[in-house]
This record gives C-alpha cells, structure tokens and sequence, in this order.
C-alpha cells in the first residue's frame, strides 16, 4: 500500500480507505463484512470511514466495526486510523440532526460507545445545515480535541464559504482541519473547482468519496441491474432513476480506455480520482473481498497520458452525465 501525507500534517493515509456507509449494517452478511474489513487492514488499508449513521439501522456498521475490532483487531489500535461523523439523521426529535453542538458532542459520545473505542481519530462535521452558525460547529468540534475523543477533525461536503470559515476558525482555535471529505468521480467532478482549490490553499487533506459513482462506475450495470447490487437493494443509496442510459453509454466508453490501460474500468476510475495531485486517499465502498481487491490493483497503474485524459474528457463533460 501507499500512504500519503494528508495535507499540511504528519499524518500518513492509505491511497485507499474503506467506507463502512453499505454492506456492514445489520441486514447485510457479518461474515462478509468481517472479511473484508480484516483482508483491507492485510492489504494496508488502515484508514476505516464511519458515520453515526450508517447501517441499516443506523448506528449498526459503528456496533459492527466495534465487534469485528475488539474480536480480530485486538492489540492493533495503533496502527489504524478511523473516522466517524456527525450531522444527518439519527435519531427522533430536533437533536437527533444537523450540525449544534447539542448533536454533534452526543452523538460523538454514542458513536464511541457503539465502536467500543475512546477516541476516534478524527471526526468529522459530516455536512454543513445551512442553519446553525459554522462557528457553533467548530466549537463543537474543538471541544471532542480538548477531551480528548478525537485527534483531529474535518468537514465533509461545506459549501466553499462555509469551508473556508470552518478552516478559519479552525486554525484560529490551534486546531486545524486535517480532512476535508467530497464526493469526486469521473461522474461528479464539481467539487475540483472551488472545494479542492479551498482545501489544498489550506493545508487541509482531501479525502474523496464514492469514487466508483456507488458503482456505476463498475460497469456493473451495463446490461441492467442486476440483483444484489446497490441500485437493486431497497437500501441502497443508489437509485434506478440514477442508472441512465447516458451513464451507461458513458461507462462502456470509458471501459474501452481502461482495456487499454490493462484496468478495469473500476480501476481506471479509482486511478483517476487519485491522480489529482490534491486527493489525499479515496475512500472506496465494496460489498464483497473479490471487489476490494480488484480496486487495489488500481493502484498499481496511477499515470495517465495526456491523449487518455483528453479522450475521457469527452466522454464525461457531457452535462447529463453529471450527478
Ligand atoms: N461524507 C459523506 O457524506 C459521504 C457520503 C457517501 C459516502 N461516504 C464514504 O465513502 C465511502 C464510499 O462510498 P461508496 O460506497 O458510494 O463508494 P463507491 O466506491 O463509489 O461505490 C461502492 C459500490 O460500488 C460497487 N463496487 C465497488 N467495487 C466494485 C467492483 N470492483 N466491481 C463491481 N462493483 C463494485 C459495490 O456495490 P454493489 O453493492 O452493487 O456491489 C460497492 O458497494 C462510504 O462507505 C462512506 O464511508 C461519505
């Protein structure tokens, strides 16, 4: 594995981290989650993202983590580097939400009982509310450095003004934030304009996610959906409204250029995304051991052509293609 310096710190990141958002709640196969979590620390991903509320049921990847870690994991907190979130719906009631203080500190407490660990190292904002003042946020989240429950912190899809006062108030108060999460793929490049630009002036690192589109970028769905898959499940954050014919062209095209790389397209697409010299590590989904480790031999080919980028820019700058 490699590991990149996140931003302006001295802390290391694998290229790629594993998402927990699908495929380790309690409707989903604890073996499989199990296997995939020990077959990523093996292949050197030590970087876990979670969210208070992932599963289904919310909170349950958090418990389930926390069991595969204190079963399998003993003796090696150390040497892993995990994230969890506050800010989109978790529980009943006003403070069961958003970016207040009153959410972000109880969730934080909840979400450290759930995995079983004193601290988290880092935890993010998971999304600016559009209400509560960033400051009372950064405040919040301040507050987890001084106890001691985080490391570091970060912010996860800040519009560019609300980033940049984050990162403010952040420095100001002598705690940095250390990873700044946005979705980015050959799907959604939008966050490369301002947001990357923001964050790397920064010193903050750039953490991206769902870089396979939620697997559109896979190719999987190119002769419709199958069974199984995300946009199938009823869980699923991928919708079939969102598998468009657009889409699909777009991906088969771009697997002729990853053939031609020797890559899958997942591969070329994870590839791309991490070519951008700001992307610290891209936080990578995968429901069995099979993807996860077709997705890390992506790494092994990271160098795009300038006639390879020319021709995948044709295919994804068409505007319905964008998500
Ligand atoms: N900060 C935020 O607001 C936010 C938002 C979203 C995600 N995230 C983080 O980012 C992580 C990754 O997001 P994501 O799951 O959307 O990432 P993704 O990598 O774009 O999509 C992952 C899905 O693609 C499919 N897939 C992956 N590798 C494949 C392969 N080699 N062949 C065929 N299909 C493959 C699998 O779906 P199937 O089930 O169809 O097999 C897998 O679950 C999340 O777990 C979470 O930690 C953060």
């Amino acid at each position: 594995m490699d590991y990149k310096y996140c931003g302006r710190s001295g802390i290391q990141l694998p290229r790629l981290s594993l998402g927990l958002w699908h495929n380790f709640g309690d409707t989903d196969n604890f073996q499989t989650a199990t296997a995939m979590i020990l077959r990523a620390f093996d292949a050197g991903i030590v970087h876990f993202d979670l969210a208070n509320n992932y599963g289904p049921a919310p909170g349950s990847a958090e418990s389930n983590f926390g069991k595969i870690l204190h079963t399998h994991l003993q003796g090696h907190r150390d040497e892993l580097f995990i994230a969890s979130k506050a800010g989109h719906d978790m529980w009943p009631g006003p403070y069961g939400t958003g970016s207040s203080r009153k959410n972000i500190i109880a969730s934080c407490d909840q979400s450290l009982r759930r995995c079983g660990l004193d601290y988290f190292d880092v935890f993010y904002s998971h999304r600016y509310d559009g209400v509560t003042p960033v400051e009372e946020t950064m405040d919040a989240l301040i507050q987890l450095v001084r106890q001691g429950k985080a490391l570091y912190v970060g912010i996860s899809k800040y519009p560019p003004r609300e980033q940049q006062l984050a990162y403010d108030i952040l420095l100001q108060a002598h705690v940095p934030c250390l990873l700044s999460q946005y979705r980015h793929s050959l799907f959604d490049r939008k966050a490369q304009a301002e947001n990357f630009k923001l964050a790397a002036c920064a010193g903050s690192g750039i953490i991206c996610f769902s870089p396979l589109a939620q697997g559109l970028l896979s190719g999987k769905y190119n002769q419709g959906i199958p069974p199984q898959s995300r946009a199938a499940r009823s869980t699923g954050f991928l919708q079939p409204a969102q598998v468009t014919e657009e889409r699909v062209e777009a991906a088969r095209q771009l697997a002729l250029i990853a053939e031609q790389r020797g890559q899958t397209l997942a591969q070329m697409a994870l590839a791309w995304a991490l070519h951008d010299e700001r992307v610290t590590s891209c936080i990578i989904g995968t429901s069995s051991v099979r993807q996860l480790d077709s997705n890390l031999e992506a790494l092994s080919n990271l160098h795009f052509s300038d006639d390879e980028l020319a021709a995948i820019e044709q295919i994804v700058s068409a505007p319905s293609i964008s998500f």
